[in-house]
């Protein structure tokens, strides 16, 4: 079947790798990137998929009401699946309402266009499903807060956002869940752990310590350490994605995860015993680096997610190992020196300078 897909984020970390899943395994299908190209977002990431005939690229802001109604009207959007976002936590303490203009404001944008246009063309439920209109949010596990007695989020853990990050998450959640309610608008959405591999933005955890760590200098570790995230190989995550856009139901929630609980500071030591091996140093050498630096503020303990739902519903699971996973990562960042140079100049130098203070 022919669909027109609105993929917002495209540019970024998870997006890049979602228009290359969709772009290439779904020639039928017409794949529109919407992207404003923040700090976040690199046609870098693209290179390999630009050319394509069913694959066209739309700089425009979600929170531009136009901009979203004119995108809707002239690709005849049916189905969106929706990552665009501001997406660091740290970030989120320092500036918020970037957080609430994008990640709400602009998500509310994005609904009303998809509602309009599907309105007028008979895309909204009861039809729904494949074959009517779709908007997939592409959200995360933060909005349930944060595990400190043992446990699992599943779909129905209430949500309890800790950070402003997650707040606007829970925030644009709701509203894609109202907007369902209200105006039968059909939906679905999925929240995942933290994922990691190529092309992610040198701030977050696993790119930041690879970086560093080549370049020698200090690693900055939160507080004690003790921290623990749920680690997914991003790829397993776009796979996951094609998945509950294909097959979830209207209306449902999908959580998706690693089954991969690692405490911070193991898997930094983790980090540098690869990078001791890759870089030729003697065993213990990268580790010296670490430094531990004030912790986050509201610092989220763990996050543990039940992936059950949509293993036994949709038939999905991690294809590859924590291990195979993180060896391929840093051979990707180790061999795309050029990526992360111009990744890190100008603006990432003004933003990490004096950034952290030793604990
Ligand atoms: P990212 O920061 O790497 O990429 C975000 C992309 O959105 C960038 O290309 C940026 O240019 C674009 N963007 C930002 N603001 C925009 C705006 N106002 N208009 C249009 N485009 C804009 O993020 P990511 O890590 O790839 O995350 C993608 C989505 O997945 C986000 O919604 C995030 O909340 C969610 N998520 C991320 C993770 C993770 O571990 N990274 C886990 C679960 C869920
Ligand atoms: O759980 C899903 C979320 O995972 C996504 O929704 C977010 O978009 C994504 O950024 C990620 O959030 P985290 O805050 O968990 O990821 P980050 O890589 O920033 O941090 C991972 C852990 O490592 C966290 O406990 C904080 C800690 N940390 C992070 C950085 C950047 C450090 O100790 N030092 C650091 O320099």
């Amino acid at each position: 079947m022919k669909r027109n897909i609105l993929i917002t984020g495209g540019a970024g970390f998870i997006g890049s790798h979602v228009i290359r899943l969709f772009v290439k395994k779904y020639p039928q299908y017409h794949i529109v990137n919407l992207d404003s190209l923040t700090y976040a977002g690199n046609m870098e990431n693209l290179k390999d998929v630009e050319d394509a005939t069913n694959y066209t690229f739309v700089k425009a802001d979600i929170r531009d009401a136009e901009a979203m109604e004119k995108v809707f009207a002239e690709h005849a959007i049916d189905s969106v699946i929706h990552l665009a976002a501001e997406s660091h936590v740290d970030r989120s303490i320092s500036d918020p309402m970037a957080f609430v203009n994008t990640n709400v404001i602009g998500t509310a944008n994005l609904l009303n266009a998809a509602r309009a246009a599907w309105k007028e063309r008979g895309l909204l439920s009861p039809l729904g499903g494949v074959g009517g209109g779709r908007f997939y949010h592409v959200s995360t596990d933060e909005v349930y807060g944060s595990l400190h007695d043992g446990g699992f989020f599943t779909e129905e853990t209430a949500y309890d956002p800790q950070s402003p990050y997650s707040a606007s998450k829970a925030a644009s959640d709701h509203f894609v869940r109202a907007y369902g309610n209200t105006y039968k608008l059909p939906f679905v959405i999925s929240n995942c752990s933290n994922n990691y591999g190529s092309h992610q933005f040198p701030e977050k955890l696993i790119p930041l310590m690879i970086n560093n760590l080549r370049d020698g200098k200090p690693l900055p570790v939160y507080g004690k350490g003790e921290n623990v995230r749920d680690w997914l190989w991003v790829e397993d995550h776009a796979r996951a994605i094609d998945v509950v856009f294909h097959s979830g139901k209207d209306g449902e929630t999908y959580n998706i995860g690693g089954h991969n609980e690692w405490k911070n500071i193991d898997l930094v030591l983790v980090l540098c015993s690869i990078m001791d091996k890759k870089l030729g140093r003697a065993a213990g050498e990268s580790a010296k680096q670490i430094t531990y630096v004030t912790d986050r503020a509201g610092h989220d303990l763990r996050y543990a997610i039940d992936a059950g739902k949509i293993e036994r519903e949709l038939g999905w699971k991690p294809s590859i190992t924590f291990e195979q996973g993180l060896e391929q990562t840093v051979d990707w960042y180790l061999a795309n020196d050029k990526w992360l140079r111009d990744v890190t100049s100008g603006a990432y130098r003004d933003y990490y300078a004096g950034q952290y203070s030793k604990r």
